[in-house]
Protein backbone atom coordinates (compact mmCIF):
# COMPACT_ATOMS: atom_id res chain seq x y z
CA UNK A 1 0.00 0.00 0.00
CA UNK A 2 1.16 3.59 -0.89
CA UNK A 3 2.15 5.64 2.30
CA UNK A 4 1.19 8.77 1.22
CA UNK A 5 2.68 10.58 4.32
CA UNK A 6 6.11 9.02 3.17
CA UNK A 7 5.49 10.23 -0.50
CA UNK A 8 4.49 13.78 0.57
CA UNK A 9 7.45 13.84 3.13
CA UNK A 10 9.67 12.32 0.25
CA UNK A 11 8.29 15.23 -1.81
CA UNK A 12 9.14 18.02 0.49
CA UNK A 13 12.26 16.99 1.13
CA UNK A 14 13.04 16.77 -2.38
CA UNK A 15 11.67 20.03 -3.06
CA UNK A 16 13.72 21.83 -0.41
CA UNK A 17 16.86 20.31 -1.67
CA UNK A 18 16.27 21.39 -5.21
CA UNK A 19 15.05 25.35 -3.27
CA UNK A 20 18.63 25.25 -1.88
CA UNK A 21 20.37 24.11 -4.87
CA UNK A 22 19.35 27.58 -5.90
CA UNK A 23 21.40 28.96 -2.79
CA UNK A 24 25.49 30.00 -3.30
CA UNK A 25 27.83 27.37 -2.33
CA UNK A 26 29.24 27.14 0.93
CA UNK A 27 32.65 28.34 2.34
CA UNK A 28 31.53 32.41 2.45
CA UNK A 29 33.81 34.53 4.24
CA UNK A 30 33.10 36.04 7.39
CA UNK A 31 34.23 39.14 8.80
CA UNK A 32 33.64 40.23 12.53
CA UNK A 33 33.44 43.98 11.73
CA UNK A 34 31.82 45.34 15.42
CA UNK A 35 31.26 44.41 18.44
CA UNK A 36 30.62 40.52 19.62
CA UNK A 37 26.96 39.78 19.79
CA UNK A 38 25.77 42.50 17.91
CA UNK A 39 25.59 41.14 14.51
CA UNK A 40 27.91 43.11 12.58
CA UNK A 41 29.77 41.13 10.07
CA UNK A 42 30.80 41.04 6.68
CA UNK A 43 29.83 38.01 4.42
CA UNK A 44 31.58 38.25 1.07
CA UNK A 45 31.47 35.13 -1.83
CA UNK A 46 35.19 34.30 -2.59
CA UNK A 47 34.13 32.97 -5.85
CA UNK A 48 32.09 36.59 -7.15
CA UNK A 49 35.11 38.62 -5.43
CA UNK A 50 37.93 36.73 -7.76
CA UNK A 51 35.51 37.17 -10.90
CA UNK A 52 35.44 40.60 -10.36
CA UNK A 53 39.10 41.51 -9.37
CA UNK A 54 40.23 42.72 -12.93
CA UNK A 55 37.51 45.64 -12.50
CA UNK A 56 38.78 46.94 -9.55
CA UNK A 57 42.78 46.91 -10.30
CA UNK A 58 44.24 50.59 -11.44
CA UNK A 59 46.44 50.31 -14.54
CA UNK A 60 50.01 50.98 -14.21
CA UNK A 61 51.40 54.64 -13.86
CA UNK A 62 52.97 56.05 -16.58
CA UNK A 63 56.92 57.47 -16.41
CA UNK A 64 57.55 60.56 -14.86
CA UNK A 65 57.97 63.68 -17.61
CA UNK A 66 60.67 66.23 -17.30
CA UNK A 67 59.39 69.19 -15.63
CA UNK A 68 62.06 71.40 -16.54
CA UNK A 69 61.63 73.99 -19.82
CA UNK A 70 58.70 75.98 -21.28
CA UNK A 71 55.41 75.97 -19.70
CA UNK A 72 52.36 74.64 -21.30
CA UNK A 73 50.39 77.80 -21.23
CA UNK A 74 53.58 79.54 -22.74
CA UNK A 75 53.98 77.20 -25.93
CA UNK A 76 50.50 76.39 -26.45
CA UNK A 77 47.59 78.50 -27.66
CA UNK A 78 44.50 77.39 -25.78
CA UNK A 79 45.33 76.02 -22.58
CA UNK A 80 43.21 77.15 -19.31
CA UNK A 81 43.62 74.64 -16.60
CA UNK A 82 46.73 72.82 -17.10
CA UNK A 83 49.05 75.63 -17.93
CA UNK A 84 51.96 75.61 -15.22
CA UNK A 85 53.05 71.85 -16.32
CA UNK A 86 56.15 71.68 -18.45
CA UNK A 87 55.53 70.70 -21.94
CA UNK A 88 56.43 67.19 -20.96
CA UNK A 89 54.13 66.94 -18.19
CA UNK A 90 51.07 67.99 -20.36
CA UNK A 91 51.46 65.54 -22.51
CA UNK A 92 52.12 63.15 -20.59
CA UNK A 93 48.66 63.83 -18.75
CA UNK A 94 47.25 63.69 -22.34
CA UNK A 95 48.02 60.39 -22.64
CA UNK A 96 46.86 59.22 -19.45
CA UNK A 97 43.33 61.31 -20.28
CA UNK A 98 43.26 58.98 -23.45
CA UNK A 99 43.90 55.83 -21.68
CA UNK A 100 41.66 56.39 -19.05
CA UNK A 101 38.87 57.72 -20.65
CA UNK A 102 39.21 57.05 -24.58
CA UNK A 103 42.03 54.92 -24.94
CA UNK A 104 40.27 53.26 -28.63
CA UNK A 105 39.96 56.63 -30.29
CA UNK A 106 42.33 58.54 -28.55
CA UNK A 107 43.53 61.94 -28.87
CA UNK A 108 40.64 62.50 -31.44
CA UNK A 109 38.07 61.87 -28.84
CA UNK A 110 38.86 65.14 -27.83
CA UNK A 111 40.05 67.24 -30.60
CA UNK A 112 39.77 68.29 -33.88
CA UNK A 113 43.31 66.90 -35.46
CA UNK A 114 44.31 70.14 -37.35
CA UNK A 115 43.88 72.26 -34.59
CA UNK A 116 44.47 70.97 -31.02
CA UNK A 117 43.54 74.16 -29.70
CA UNK A 118 40.11 74.16 -30.85
CA UNK A 119 37.34 73.70 -28.22
CA UNK A 120 34.66 73.05 -30.90
CA UNK A 121 34.51 69.71 -29.54
CA UNK A 122 31.84 69.68 -26.87
CA UNK A 123 34.14 66.34 -25.32
CA UNK A 124 36.80 68.90 -24.89
CA UNK A 125 34.84 71.27 -23.27
CA UNK A 126 33.59 68.90 -20.50
CA UNK A 127 37.17 66.77 -20.44
CA UNK A 128 38.66 70.63 -19.51
CA UNK A 129 35.91 70.80 -16.47
CA UNK A 130 36.20 67.27 -15.63
CA UNK A 131 39.84 67.91 -14.80
CA UNK A 132 38.47 70.65 -12.65
CA UNK A 133 36.01 68.61 -10.88
CA UNK A 134 38.56 65.99 -10.14
CA UNK A 135 41.20 68.42 -8.74
CA UNK A 136 37.85 69.44 -6.69
CA UNK A 137 37.21 66.05 -5.23
CA UNK A 138 40.92 65.74 -4.57
CA UNK A 139 41.31 69.43 -2.62
CA UNK A 140 38.08 70.41 -0.96
CA UNK A 141 37.07 66.64 -0.08
CA UNK A 142 39.47 65.07 1.74
CA UNK A 143 37.12 64.33 4.47
CA UNK A 144 35.98 61.76 1.88
CA UNK A 145 38.85 60.55 -0.34
CA UNK A 146 41.72 60.99 1.78
CA UNK A 147 45.16 61.06 0.12
CA UNK A 148 44.62 58.31 -1.73
CA UNK A 149 42.10 60.79 -3.78
CA UNK A 150 40.46 59.89 -7.17
CA UNK A 151 41.45 60.14 -11.01
CA UNK A 152 39.44 60.11 -14.50
CA UNK A 153 39.99 56.46 -14.04
CA UNK A 154 38.14 55.75 -10.61
CA UNK A 155 34.76 56.87 -12.90
CA UNK A 156 35.57 56.16 -16.58
CA UNK A 157 37.52 52.51 -16.02
CA UNK A 158 37.81 53.44 -20.03
CA UNK A 159 34.88 53.89 -21.15
CA UNK A 160 34.01 57.28 -22.44
CA UNK A 161 30.88 57.59 -20.05
CA UNK A 162 31.58 56.07 -16.92
CA UNK A 163 29.37 52.43 -16.65
CA UNK A 164 27.37 53.48 -13.45
CA UNK A 165 25.83 56.82 -13.18
CA UNK A 166 21.87 57.94 -12.88
CA UNK A 167 19.47 59.96 -15.13
CA UNK A 168 16.36 61.33 -13.17
CA UNK A 169 12.94 59.45 -13.99
CA UNK A 170 10.69 61.27 -16.38
CA UNK A 171 7.22 62.32 -14.01
CA UNK A 172 4.84 59.07 -13.98
CA UNK A 173 1.68 59.57 -16.19
CA UNK A 174 -0.89 60.83 -13.30
CA UNK A 175 -3.94 61.60 -15.56
CA UNK A 176 -6.27 58.23 -15.63
CA UNK A 177 -4.46 56.97 -12.71
CA UNK A 178 -6.70 55.57 -10.16
CA UNK A 179 -3.90 56.33 -7.41
CA UNK A 180 -1.98 59.46 -8.32
CA UNK A 181 1.07 59.56 -8.39
CA UNK A 182 2.97 56.29 -7.68
CA UNK A 183 6.70 58.13 -7.28
CA UNK A 184 8.14 55.02 -9.06
CA UNK A 185 7.17 52.76 -6.36
CA UNK A 186 6.60 48.97 -7.56
CA UNK A 187 8.51 48.81 -10.66
CA UNK A 188 9.91 45.45 -10.22
CA UNK A 189 13.58 45.34 -12.21
CA UNK A 190 14.68 48.98 -10.98
CA UNK A 191 18.62 47.69 -9.95
CA UNK A 192 18.91 51.84 -7.79
CA UNK A 193 17.07 49.84 -4.95
CA UNK A 194 18.25 46.60 -5.19
CA UNK A 195 14.80 45.47 -7.32
CA UNK A 196 13.09 46.08 -4.30
CA UNK A 197 9.44 47.93 -3.96
CA UNK A 198 11.33 51.07 -3.65
CA UNK A 199 10.71 54.56 -5.18
CA UNK A 200 13.56 54.09 -7.52
CA UNK A 201 14.64 57.24 -8.12
CA UNK A 202 15.89 58.30 -4.01
CA UNK A 203 19.12 60.75 -6.14
CA UNK A 204 17.11 63.04 -8.06
CA UNK A 205 16.37 64.45 -3.54
CA UNK A 206 19.04 63.16 -1.91
CA UNK A 207 22.09 63.78 -4.59
CA UNK A 208 21.08 66.32 -6.37
CA UNK A 209 18.13 67.94 -3.69
CA UNK A 210 19.22 68.09 0.21
CA UNK A 211 16.00 66.61 1.48
CA UNK A 212 16.99 65.70 4.96
CA UNK A 213 17.97 61.60 5.02
CA UNK A 214 15.79 60.26 7.65
CA UNK A 215 13.57 58.03 9.36
CA UNK A 216 13.46 57.86 12.70
CA UNK A 217 11.47 60.33 14.17
CA UNK A 218 12.84 62.36 17.65
CA UNK A 219 10.00 62.48 19.59
CA UNK A 220 7.88 59.63 21.25
CA UNK A 221 4.21 60.62 19.55
CA UNK A 222 3.89 61.82 16.08
CA UNK A 223 3.63 65.68 16.19
CA UNK A 224 6.09 67.87 13.91
CA UNK A 225 9.41 65.87 14.22
CA UNK A 226 8.00 62.87 12.66
CA UNK A 227 9.26 61.98 9.07
CA UNK A 228 6.72 61.76 6.29
CA UNK A 229 6.73 58.48 5.08
CA UNK A 230 7.80 59.33 1.67
CA UNK A 231 11.05 60.55 3.25
CA UNK A 232 11.37 57.18 4.88
CA UNK A 233 11.18 55.19 1.74
CA UNK A 234 13.68 57.34 0.02
CA UNK A 235 16.11 56.73 2.80
CA UNK A 236 15.87 53.28 2.88
CA UNK A 237 15.89 53.33 -1.00
CA UNK A 238 19.34 55.66 -0.80
CA UNK A 239 20.86 52.95 1.80
CA UNK A 240 20.03 50.00 -0.44
CA UNK A 241 22.30 51.81 -3.10
CA UNK A 242 24.88 53.19 -0.61
CA UNK A 243 25.08 49.23 0.11
CA UNK A 244 25.37 47.56 -3.38
CA UNK A 245 27.43 50.44 -4.64
CA UNK A 246 29.70 49.43 -1.95
CA UNK A 247 29.87 45.81 -1.98
CA UNK A 248 28.93 46.06 1.75
CA UNK A 249 26.05 45.07 4.04
CA UNK A 250 23.84 48.02 6.32
CA UNK A 251 26.22 47.15 9.52
CA UNK A 252 29.69 48.73 7.71
CA UNK A 253 27.61 51.83 8.56
CA UNK A 254 25.48 51.31 11.19
CA UNK A 255 24.81 49.28 14.52
CA UNK A 256 21.16 47.88 13.59
CA UNK A 257 19.89 48.26 17.00
CA UNK A 258 19.91 51.78 16.77
CA UNK A 259 20.05 52.72 12.64
CA UNK A 260 20.00 56.98 13.83
CA UNK A 261 22.86 56.92 16.34
CA UNK A 262 26.06 58.54 15.35
CA UNK A 263 27.58 57.22 18.90
CA UNK A 264 27.40 53.56 18.08
CA UNK A 265 27.75 53.74 13.96
CA UNK A 266 31.20 52.31 12.76
CA UNK A 267 33.01 55.64 11.55
CA UNK A 268 32.75 54.06 7.77
CA UNK A 269 29.50 56.37 8.41
CA UNK A 270 30.97 59.61 8.57
CA UNK A 271 32.96 58.93 5.54
CA UNK A 272 29.67 58.14 4.09
CA UNK A 273 28.21 61.52 5.50
CA UNK A 274 30.64 63.50 3.62
CA UNK A 275 30.63 61.61 0.43
CA UNK A 276 27.02 62.54 0.00
CA UNK A 277 27.95 65.76 0.27
CA UNK A 278 30.33 65.35 -2.13
CA UNK A 279 28.68 63.29 -4.76
CA UNK A 280 25.24 66.81 -4.33
CA UNK A 281 28.19 68.83 -4.95
CA UNK A 282 29.72 67.58 -8.03
CA UNK A 283 26.02 67.10 -9.63
CA UNK A 284 25.29 70.93 -8.63
CA UNK A 285 28.52 72.27 -9.30
CA UNK A 286 29.86 70.58 -12.42
CA UNK A 287 27.64 67.69 -14.06
CA UNK A 288 24.16 69.67 -14.10
CA UNK A 289 25.87 73.01 -15.89
CA UNK A 290 27.12 70.85 -18.69
CA UNK A 291 23.49 69.93 -19.67
CA UNK A 292 22.98 72.41 -22.67
CA UNK A 293 26.19 71.61 -24.62
CA UNK A 294 25.36 67.72 -24.06
CA UNK A 295 23.91 65.77 -27.54
CA UNK A 296 20.42 64.20 -27.11
CA UNK A 297 22.08 60.93 -26.99
CA UNK A 298 23.87 61.34 -23.76
CA UNK A 299 20.48 62.67 -22.02
CA UNK A 300 18.44 60.67 -20.09
CA UNK A 301 14.50 60.20 -20.42
CA UNK A 302 13.77 63.22 -18.64
CA UNK A 303 16.18 65.34 -20.41
CA UNK A 304 18.95 65.53 -17.91
CA UNK A 305 22.71 64.45 -17.65
CA UNK A 306 24.38 61.63 -16.63
CA UNK A 307 25.41 62.15 -12.83
CA UNK A 308 27.47 60.71 -10.20
CA UNK A 309 25.94 58.49 -7.58
CA UNK A 310 28.04 56.25 -4.84
CA UNK A 311 28.48 53.55 -7.55
CA UNK A 312 30.07 55.96 -10.06
CA UNK A 313 33.32 55.56 -8.07
CA UNK A 314 33.15 52.50 -5.92
CA UNK A 315 32.00 50.07 -8.59
CA UNK A 316 30.75 47.83 -5.63
CA UNK A 317 34.11 47.84 -3.39
CA UNK A 318 34.29 49.90 0.19
CA UNK A 319 37.35 51.71 -1.45
CA UNK A 320 37.29 52.32 -5.15
CA UNK A 321 39.73 50.13 -7.13
CA UNK A 322 40.87 48.48 -3.63
CA UNK A 323 42.42 51.76 -2.43
CA UNK A 324 44.81 51.97 -5.52
CA UNK A 325 47.02 55.03 -4.94
CA UNK A 326 46.82 56.28 -8.40
CA UNK A 327 46.79 60.01 -7.44
CA UNK A 328 50.53 60.04 -6.26
CA UNK A 329 51.55 59.81 -9.96
CA UNK A 330 49.63 62.52 -11.24
CA UNK A 331 49.86 65.79 -8.99
CA UNK A 332 48.14 68.03 -11.70
CA UNK A 333 44.98 66.04 -10.62
CA UNK A 334 45.65 67.59 -6.73
CA UNK A 335 44.63 70.63 -6.44
CA UNK A 336 42.84 73.28 -8.01
CA UNK A 337 43.86 75.47 -11.50
CA UNK A 338 42.54 77.37 -13.45
CA UNK A 339 39.73 79.46 -13.37
CA UNK A 340 38.09 79.62 -10.03
CA UNK A 341 35.10 77.03 -9.13
CA UNK A 342 32.84 77.32 -6.32
CA UNK A 343 31.39 74.57 -4.25
CA UNK A 344 28.42 74.73 -2.73
CA UNK A 345 28.93 73.17 0.48
CA UNK A 346 32.49 73.04 1.43
CA UNK A 347 33.42 69.83 3.62
CA UNK A 348 35.77 70.59 7.08
CA UNK A 349 37.60 67.75 7.85
CA UNK A 350 37.32 67.21 11.41
CA UNK A 351 33.60 68.55 11.70
CA UNK A 352 31.36 66.13 11.70
CA UNK A 353 27.77 65.44 12.37
CA UNK A 354 26.71 65.39 16.09
CA UNK A 355 24.13 63.57 18.39
CA UNK A 356 21.38 60.98 16.77
CA UNK A 357 20.06 63.85 13.68
C1 LIG B 1 39.55 63.39 -22.78
C2 LIG B 1 39.81 64.49 -23.66
C3 LIG B 1 41.21 64.67 -24.22
C4 LIG B 1 42.00 63.73 -24.83
C5 LIG B 1 41.67 62.26 -25.08
C6 LIG B 1 43.20 64.42 -25.25
N1 LIG B 1 43.13 65.74 -24.91
FE1 LIG B 1 44.52 67.16 -25.37
N2 LIG B 1 43.35 68.57 -24.44
C7 LIG B 1 42.20 68.31 -23.74
C8 LIG B 1 41.81 69.50 -23.02
C9 LIG B 1 40.61 69.63 -22.09
C10 LIG B 1 42.78 70.49 -23.33
C11 LIG B 1 42.81 71.90 -22.76
C12 LIG B 1 43.59 71.88 -21.45
C13 LIG B 1 43.56 73.19 -20.69
O1 LIG B 1 42.72 74.06 -20.99
O2 LIG B 1 44.37 73.34 -19.76
C14 LIG B 1 43.73 69.88 -24.26
C15 LIG B 1 44.79 70.56 -24.84
C16 LIG B 1 45.74 69.96 -25.64
C17 LIG B 1 46.82 70.66 -26.31
C18 LIG B 1 47.06 72.16 -26.32
C19 LIG B 1 46.57 72.74 -27.62
C20 LIG B 1 46.66 74.28 -27.67
O3 LIG B 1 47.41 74.82 -28.47
O4 LIG B 1 45.95 74.91 -26.87
C21 LIG B 1 47.59 69.73 -26.94
C22 LIG B 1 48.85 69.96 -27.75
C23 LIG B 1 46.97 68.44 -26.69
N3 LIG B 1 45.85 68.63 -25.90
C24 LIG B 1 47.46 67.24 -27.13
C25 LIG B 1 46.83 66.01 -26.95
C26 LIG B 1 47.37 64.76 -27.43
C27 LIG B 1 48.69 64.59 -28.18
C28 LIG B 1 46.48 63.80 -27.09
C29 LIG B 1 46.57 62.29 -27.31
C30 LIG B 1 47.76 61.66 -26.73
C31 LIG B 1 45.38 64.46 -26.39
N4 LIG B 1 45.63 65.79 -26.32
C32 LIG B 1 44.26 63.79 -25.90
C33 LIG B 1 41.49 67.13 -23.73
C34 LIG B 1 41.94 65.93 -24.27
C1 LIG C 1 33.33 61.50 -10.24
C2 LIG C 1 33.30 60.76 -11.48
C3 LIG C 1 34.07 61.31 -12.68
C4 LIG C 1 35.39 61.67 -12.73
C5 LIG C 1 36.43 61.67 -11.62
C6 LIG C 1 35.64 62.05 -14.10
N1 LIG C 1 34.50 61.93 -14.84
FE1 LIG C 1 34.30 62.32 -16.81
N2 LIG C 1 32.28 61.93 -16.70
C7 LIG C 1 31.63 61.50 -15.58
C8 LIG C 1 30.23 61.30 -15.89
C9 LIG C 1 29.15 60.83 -14.93
C10 LIG C 1 30.08 61.61 -17.26
C11 LIG C 1 28.83 61.53 -18.11
C12 LIG C 1 28.25 62.86 -18.45
C13 LIG C 1 27.87 62.88 -19.88
O1 LIG C 1 26.85 62.29 -20.26
O2 LIG C 1 28.63 63.44 -20.65
C14 LIG C 1 31.40 62.02 -17.74
C15 LIG C 1 31.67 62.43 -19.04
C16 LIG C 1 32.93 62.72 -19.53
C17 LIG C 1 33.22 63.06 -20.90
C18 LIG C 1 32.19 63.20 -22.02
C19 LIG C 1 32.04 61.89 -22.72
C20 LIG C 1 31.02 61.95 -23.83
O3 LIG C 1 31.24 61.26 -24.83
O4 LIG C 1 30.01 62.65 -23.70
C21 LIG C 1 34.58 63.28 -21.00
C22 LIG C 1 35.35 63.64 -22.25
C23 LIG C 1 35.13 63.07 -19.68
N3 LIG C 1 34.10 62.73 -18.82
C24 LIG C 1 36.46 63.21 -19.36
C25 LIG C 1 36.99 63.08 -18.08
C26 LIG C 1 38.37 63.33 -17.75
C27 LIG C 1 39.45 63.72 -18.74
C28 LIG C 1 38.48 63.13 -16.41
C29 LIG C 1 39.71 63.30 -15.53
C30 LIG C 1 40.39 64.57 -15.63
C31 LIG C 1 37.16 62.75 -15.90
N4 LIG C 1 36.30 62.73 -16.95
C32 LIG C 1 36.87 62.47 -14.56
C33 LIG C 1 32.18 61.26 -14.33
C34 LIG C 1 33.51 61.48 -13.99
C1 LIG D 1 28.16 53.41 3.51
C2 LIG D 1 27.55 53.67 4.77
C3 LIG D 1 26.10 53.26 4.96
C4 LIG D 1 25.50 52.07 4.63
C5 LIG D 1 26.12 50.85 3.96
C6 LIG D 1 24.14 52.17 5.09
N1 LIG D 1 23.92 53.39 5.67
FE1 LIG D 1 22.19 54.04 6.50
N2 LIG D 1 22.99 55.92 6.81
C7 LIG D 1 24.30 56.26 6.50
C8 LIG D 1 24.46 57.68 6.71
C9 LIG D 1 25.73 58.48 6.46
C10 LIG D 1 23.22 58.18 7.17
C11 LIG D 1 22.88 59.63 7.53
C12 LIG D 1 22.69 60.40 6.24
C13 LIG D 1 22.60 61.89 6.44
O1 LIG D 1 22.13 62.35 7.49
O2 LIG D 1 23.00 62.60 5.51
C14 LIG D 1 22.32 57.03 7.22
C15 LIG D 1 20.99 57.08 7.65
C16 LIG D 1 20.18 55.97 7.79
C17 LIG D 1 18.87 55.97 8.41
C18 LIG D 1 18.16 57.19 8.95
C19 LIG D 1 18.40 57.36 10.40
C20 LIG D 1 17.63 58.57 10.94
O3 LIG D 1 18.30 59.47 11.46
O4 LIG D 1 16.41 58.62 10.77
C21 LIG D 1 18.41 54.68 8.37
C22 LIG D 1 17.10 54.17 8.93
C23 LIG D 1 19.40 53.87 7.71
N3 LIG D 1 20.47 54.68 7.38
C24 LIG D 1 19.26 52.53 7.44
C25 LIG D 1 20.16 51.78 6.67
C26 LIG D 1 19.89 50.45 6.17
C27 LIG D 1 18.62 49.66 6.42
C28 LIG D 1 20.99 50.07 5.46
C29 LIG D 1 21.22 48.77 4.68
C30 LIG D 1 20.25 48.54 3.61
C31 LIG D 1 21.94 51.17 5.53
N4 LIG D 1 21.38 52.19 6.25
C32 LIG D 1 23.19 51.15 4.95
C33 LIG D 1 25.29 55.40 6.05
C34 LIG D 1 25.08 54.10 5.60
C1 LIG E 1 34.53 60.67 -6.59
C2 LIG E 1 34.62 59.27 -6.22
C3 LIG E 1 33.77 58.80 -5.05
C4 LIG E 1 32.41 58.88 -4.94
C5 LIG E 1 31.42 59.46 -5.94
C6 LIG E 1 32.08 58.27 -3.67
N1 LIG E 1 33.21 57.86 -3.04
FE1 LIG E 1 33.33 56.89 -1.24
N2 LIG E 1 35.36 56.85 -1.37
C7 LIG E 1 36.10 57.31 -2.45
C8 LIG E 1 37.51 57.06 -2.19
C9 LIG E 1 38.65 57.40 -3.13
C10 LIG E 1 37.59 56.42 -0.92
C11 LIG E 1 38.84 55.88 -0.24
C12 LIG E 1 39.41 56.90 0.70
C13 LIG E 1 40.65 56.38 1.40
O1 LIG E 1 41.31 55.46 0.89
O2 LIG E 1 40.92 56.90 2.47
C14 LIG E 1 36.22 56.32 -0.44
C15 LIG E 1 35.88 55.76 0.79
C16 LIG E 1 34.58 55.59 1.24
C17 LIG E 1 34.20 54.99 2.51
C18 LIG E 1 35.17 54.45 3.56
C19 LIG E 1 35.45 53.02 3.25
C20 LIG E 1 35.75 52.21 4.47
O3 LIG E 1 35.41 51.02 4.45
O4 LIG E 1 36.30 52.75 5.43
C21 LIG E 1 32.84 55.00 2.57
C22 LIG E 1 31.98 54.47 3.70
C23 LIG E 1 32.35 55.61 1.35
N3 LIG E 1 33.43 55.95 0.57
C24 LIG E 1 31.01 55.81 1.06
C25 LIG E 1 30.54 56.47 -0.06
C26 LIG E 1 29.15 56.75 -0.30
C27 LIG E 1 28.01 56.35 0.61
C28 LIG E 1 29.08 57.42 -1.49
C29 LIG E 1 27.84 57.99 -2.18
C30 LIG E 1 27.04 58.89 -1.41
C31 LIG E 1 30.44 57.56 -1.99
N4 LIG E 1 31.30 56.97 -1.09
C32 LIG E 1 30.78 58.18 -3.18
C33 LIG E 1 35.61 57.90 -3.59
C34 LIG E 1 34.27 58.15 -3.85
Amino acid sequence: MINFRRVALAVAGLAGVLLLAGCERPSMQTHQIGFRGTGMEQVVNPRIVAAKASLHEAPAALEPADSSGPKAGQIYQNVKVLGDLSVGEFTRAMIAMSNWVAPEQGCVYCHNPANFADDSMQTKVVARRMVQMTQTINATWKGHVGDTGVTCYTCHRGNNVPTQKWYADPPAPTAGRLLGNDNGQNKAGKQSVGNASLPYDPFTPFLLGQEPIRVTATTALPVNAQVPLKQAEWTHGLMIHMSEGLGVGCTHCHNTRAFAEWSQSPPARITAWHGIRMVRDLNNQFMVPLTSGQPAERLGPAGDIAKVNCATCHQGVNKPLNGAQMLKAHPELAKPSGPPVKTSEVSVPGVQPTGGR
